[in-house]
């Protein structure tokens, strides 16, 4: 493959380990530590709530936020979608592209924090993120990159685990802080007349075996249609 120049530039489907990250170093250096402590971290398989909307939706261009080892974008790349899949973690972005390679699956990857990724505008006809860890800045630019990333007519499917927004900071020892994250119902309360809420509710979870977040039992499901 070449560029305009005619220089050679790496194929979609793969991801190179010295590839400019753009976004917070510590978000990344933080991911990076959780996803190199285990050989793997989640649980290699599609998240439940992600293939049960996908099912009614034809194959398009998706976005898939906060990716990690890739399980939802090789899922995807196989069901015939053109898949872009961003992620700060290096270490979980290799592990993703060697999956994608393993499947025969073109993905493009990107290395990147959401609110800092040169995403085109209004380009998806969908927008996946599977329990994304955003942080929250005063200007809510994660829930708005989100929502600006969606094509006219798209759908953006954000899926979170039930509970965890109304956790008490002090519950929990981990310096685990809800207030610090962008939950669905931040999203729900920026959405315009432009958008039409076609989910938003919390349901048990189809968990998929195995995997770090095995314990969460339900999930907070917004799901969102663009009309223009
Ligand atoms: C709980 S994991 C979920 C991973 C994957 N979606 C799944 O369901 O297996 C959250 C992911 O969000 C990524 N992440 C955190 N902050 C991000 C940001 N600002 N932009 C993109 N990804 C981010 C983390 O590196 C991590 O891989």
């Amino acid at each position: 493959m070449t560029d305009d120049n005619g220089a050679a530039s790496p194929a979609w489907d793969t991801f190179l380990p010295g590839d400019a990250y753009v976004g917070d170093a510590a978000v990344r250096a933080e991911w990076d530590s959780r996803y190199a402590d285990r050989q793997q971290l989640w649980s290699g398989r599609p998240n439940g709530a992600l293939v049960a909307e996908v099912a009614g939706l034809a194959p398009g261009r998706v976005l898939d936020v906060g990716c990690g080892e890739g399980a939802d974008a090789v899922w995807l790349a196989r069901g015939g979608w053109d898949v872009t899949a961003l992620e700060v973690s290096g270490v979980a972005l290799e592990r993703a592209a060697g999956h994608a390679r393993d499947a025969g699956v073109a993905v493009r990857w990107v290395h990147a924090s959401l609110t800092e990724a040169a995403l085109p505008p209004a380009s998806f006809d969908l927008v996946s993120a599977q329990y994304p860890a955003l942080l929250r800045t005063p200007g809510a630019a994660a829930e708005r990159a989100l929502l600006a990333a969606v094509a006219p007519g798209g759908v953006l499917l954000l899926v979170h685990h039930a509970g965890m927004d109304t956790q008490q900071a002090h519950d929990n020892d981990s310096g685990f802080d809800p207030a610090d994250y962008v939950w669905p119902s931040m999203v729900d309360a920026l959405l315009t007349d432009d958008w039409t809420v076609e989910v938003n509710e919390q349901r048990p979870r189809v968990a998929p075996d195995g995997g770090a977040g095995a314990h969460h039992t339900d999930d907070l499901v917004l799901r969102v249609r663009r009309l223009r």
